[in-house]
């Protein structure tokens, strides 16, 4: 097969989950089946590469915490400077007197980044956290 260009293949569907799947592309915007299909490829493929702990990946991960937790900035600071390497950027937003949100911009091995986004999750004070992992768009066709 070529590595270049659009191949065309046949797939055999039921025909209710054709008719949801071409509702969704509407409801979505896709102009044709084909680039609907096309990212949920994508998207399959970055979530199977996660579990290949060496891959590397890219990800945000946002957090919301109380400021006024005992130490828990000075802990977060810490954890952030062990793991430099990893973090690409920080971007922290004031939401109201009491709560901080910050979404930190990750890079590097898959396990190494999970592990990092567990750390800062579980410390004391976060009230929530979650990690959006993405690819660094390097060996995913467009
Ligand atoms: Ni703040």
């Amino acid at each position: 097969m070529k590595k270049t260009g659009v191949h065309r293949f046949t797939a055999s569907l039921p025909g209710d989950l054709l008719r949801s799947l071409d509702s969704m592309s509407r409801e979505k915007g896709y102009r044709t089946r084909s680039l609907a299909i096309a990212d949920m490829i994508r998207s399959g493929i970055i979530e199977h590469r996660q579990h290949h702990l060496d891959a590397e990946i890219a990800g945000s991960l946002t957090i919301v915490y109380d400021h006024h937790q005992r130490n828990l900035q000075s802990v977060l600071t810490s954890i952030q400077h062990d793991h430099h390497r990893l973090i690409l950027s920080t971007l922290h937003v004031h939401l109201d007197h009491d709560n901080c949100l910050e979404v930190i911009v990750l890079r590097g091995k898959a396990a190494e980044i999970k592990q990092l986004a567990e750390r800062i999750i579980a410390a004391k004070g976060v009230k929530h956290g979650k990690l959006a992992i993405t690819t660094t768009g390097k060996d995913l066709p467009a």
